[in-house]
């Protein structure tokens, strides 16, 4: 079996750099399937490089095990450091799988809270017990195959992931793989593709693409009547088909926020995170047949259906979407605490699991610019780093980067309320690095700080994207600062719909 590797290990291995192996795949000797390039192509692309064949997964392992032990050796001294050390690495891997299994725990019990939201439609009660009996068996069963997975057969899982078949959008060239189970749309939405789409159930036509080779197999009924030409051409549903074998089809993407088109989806809260003291993080779910399109970065009015203004219109507000648009249905946002506008404090005071949540847009083109071959720079101004989070998810899913910096500043230290996640992209990606920046919340300040810091850090800007989220006035100082050192206007890129704590000007 071919060996896939993600482009920063298939550079480790060559010794070259990740944009080495981009410039093979832009000039077409090297194809890429979702994020991922095969051996055997990387040998042909790379005929003289010298290849370190070694089997890297069990030479890392190794590595952080001998890390461990060196660590705890030369903390404690004695015969039982060796012993610690150890314990430690079991206990890591039981914390990893109790995580697992706490993460289906949670999935189980959402479900079963949806099933009973459809039972409370449903007249027959007989018919929805049967029903909710049914999926309940069906979904913990699931759950007990997925514990009983041994090592052995978790290999064999990945190996049957490497011949699942690939798929190749036209005229984008974008690729990914598709689970058979899942249909054409959801690989590619779960991809980070932005695919055209509208009811996701096989009626509106809106996903519809021309099958250029390849076999797809219909996963179930579809209302749409194609015309006599679309048929003649071979146009296909992708909500409703699946990929038998490796195929190509021509379909739109969305390439700029014009493409999105603006839609109205009724959301229910899914959950309320209250730990930071700083930010609320909400999270809302949509209906499985009408999942929000949007491109990372973009943002979204929201609208509490059961809390009026005195016009009697719900609260609403306007907020980045800090999640990527491969979660479509999970959309996240963050709520200042310290915001004294009535839907901040409706949030905080009032709102729900399962209240509604009407919302409306997506709005703006704060948004990655997936052509540049450019490395990236991010910097976020408190809460502005929702929306900056979104674009990193979505980087990451596209893995075209080939170095990416991002720079967080507040003022002070317990305002950064995902530093944890922040660190754990900055430990487990080789080619991102994480800055935190405490300052003056003073524009002319928080300017000089941030310019300190590129010129420290980057012997130029010239082959950088910036994408900078923070107040207007800020954003506006920045602009020509940028320009100074070389920064060209196409490569800078401002958001301004902002929450958090002000900057005095
Ligand atoms: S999304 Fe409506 S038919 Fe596929």
């Amino acid at each position: 079996m071919d060996r896939h590797l993600s482009l920063s290990q298939a550079a480790r291995l060559i010794g070259v750099k990740r944009g080495d192996i981009q410039k093979k795949i832009q000039e077409n000797k090297l194809t890429v399937m979702e994020g991922t390039v095969v051996l055997s192509d990387l040998k042909k692309a790379f005929p003289d490089a010298a290849y370190e064949d070694n089997t890297m997964l069990e030479k890392m392992e190794k590595f952080m095990q001998d890390a461990v032990h060196k660590m705890v050796q030369s903390e404690r001294d004695g015969a039982q450091a060796d012993a610690l050390s150890r314990r430690i690495i079991k206990i890591n891997k039981e914390l990893a799988e109790e995580r697992k299994q706490a993460a289906n725990m949670e999935e189980l019990i959402d479900g079963m809270k949806q099933k009973f939201i459809e039972l409370n439609v449903i007249s027959n009660p007989e018919h929805a017990f049967n029903e909710i009996r049914q999926w309940f068996n069906t979904a913990h069963n699931a759950l007990e195959e997925d514990k009983l997975t041994t090592p052995v057969e978790q290999l064999e899982n990945q190996i049957k992931q490497f011949m699942l078949p690939h798929v190749r959008l036209l005229p984008s060239r974008h690729d990914y793989i598709s689970d058979k189970s899942e249909t054409l749309l959801e690989s590619a939405l779960r991809s980070g593709l932005a695919v055209d789409y509208g009811c996701n159930n096989g009626k509106c036509g809106k996903c519809r693409a021309k099958l250029l080779s390849g076999q797809v197999e219909k996963t179930r009924h579809q209302d749409y009547i194609f015309s006599e030409s679309e048929k003649s051409q071979g146009y296909i549903l992708t909500c409703s088909n699946a990929a038998k074998t490796d195929i190509t089809l021509e379909t739109e993407e969305a390439v700029s926020a014009d493409d999105i088109p603006l839609q109205t989806i009724a959301s229910k809260v899914k959950k309320i995170d209250h730990s930071s003291e700083h930010v609320i993080i909400l999270t809302l779910k949509t209906p499985r047949s009408q999942r929000l399109r949007f491109l990372a970065g973009q943002h979204i009015e929201l609208n509490l259906d059961n809390y009026l203004q005195d016009n009697s219109e719900p609260v609403n507000a306007e907020y980045s979407i800090a999640s990527c648009p491969c979660e479509p249905s999970n959309l996240e946002f963050h709520i200042p605490v310290n915001n004294n506008a009535a839907f901040a404090q409706t949030v905080i005071q009032d709102l729900k699991n399962n209240d509604s949540v009407t919302l409306e847009g997506p709005h703006g083109s704060f948004v990655l610019d997936e052509d540049s071959p450019n490395s990236l720079i991010f910097v976020a101004w408190d809460t502005g780093f929702s929306a900056i989070k979104s674009l990193i998810e979505h980087a990451m899913s596209l893995d075209h980067a080939e170095a990416i910096h991002l720079y967080w500043m507040t003022t002070k230290v317990e305002n950064h309320y995902l530093d944890n996640l922040c660190r754990s992209w900055n430990d487990a990606l080789d080619n991102f690095t994480y800055t935190r920046i405490m300052c003056e919340a003073k524009t002319d300040v928080v300017a000089e700080t941030l310019m300190l810091h590129l010129h420290d850090e980057h012997s130029h800007l010239l082959n950088f994207d910036l994408y900078i989220a923070a107040p207007g006035h800020l954003n506006h100082l920045l602009k020509p600062l940028l320009t100074s050192h070389g920064v060209k206007g196409q490569n800078m890129h401002f958001e301004s719909t902002f929450h958090g704590d002000e900057i005095i000007d």
